[in-house]
């Protein structure tokens, strides 16, 4: 059976001892059910300290990275490759609106990093932002997020309408009937079920909600 992700993307958020925290107040609740599946994704320096506490806690918690290099291994100062992220994570992030907008990434540069992530067996979590956005040309996971939704958009973050969450859902699915769609943007505790029970999604892509334990546990509790 397919579990719902519930995946927690902390952005350019928390030091290491922040994140340690987060999951000593999370595991305090977290009862585990086998249809939902939590993959935590911190920044690269958090990964390897987070994932020892868990491992130490006995949490059943996935990793994923936000982000990865369109390079492999070798001469390119900053970057981290594929084989790094795998010796932590399962998941990584792939053409975040975020980083299309500030960091300038390419369709081709987003294909690449897709494609380096599945050779190094990385399911990537590709980003839409609508129904224009190009697909690569693999099966992963996608999320929807329609950048005017995500909740650091400002005051004006409007709430998607489920309606068309689901008719995005359906192309996608139409499009990549082996990929599993996740929806995200401004998604909470109050909200989560009402995309989650929605035919073809998988699960949420979570923000800001997700930077709080006790809201994140919520989310997971009410998907
Ligand atoms: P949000 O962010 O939940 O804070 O809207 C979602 C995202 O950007 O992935």
């Amino acid at each position: 059976m397919q579990k719902t992700l519930i995946v927690a993307n902390w952005k350019s958020n928390k030091t290491i001892s922040e994140g340690l925290n987060w999951i000593a107040e999370f595991s305090q609740n977290f009862k585990e059910v086998t249809e939902k599946e939590v993959v935590l994704c911190p920044s690269f320096t958090l990964l390897y300290p987070i994932k020892q506490a868990v491992k130490d806690r006995n949490l059943q918690i996935k990793f994923g990275a936000q982000d990865i290099s369109n390079f492999p291994e070798g001469p390119f100062t900053g970057e981290v490759n594929a084989r790094q992220i795998k010796e932590i994570a399962d998941y990584v992030i792939i053409g975040h609106s975020e980083r299309r907008k500030n960091f300038k990434e390419t369709d081709e540069v987003l294909f690449e990093k897709v494609k380096i992530a599945k050779e190094a067996s990385l399911v990537p979590i590709f980003c839409v932002q609508n129904e224009n956005t190009l697909l690569p040309p693999e099966d992963l996971v996608i999320a929807y997020e329609p950048p005017s939704s995500i909740s650091t958009s400002g005051s004006s973050a409007k709430e998607e309408d489920p309606k068309e969450v689901l008719r995005i859902a359906r192309l996608l699915k139409s499009k990549k009937p082996n990929s599993l769609i996740l929806y995200g943007g401004s998604v909470d505790a109050s909200n989560v079920s009402t995309f989650t029970k929605l035919e073809g999604i998988s699960g949420v892509l979570v923000g800001g909600k997700s930077l709080s334990p006790k809201d994140f546990l919520n989310i997971y509790e009410n998907a």
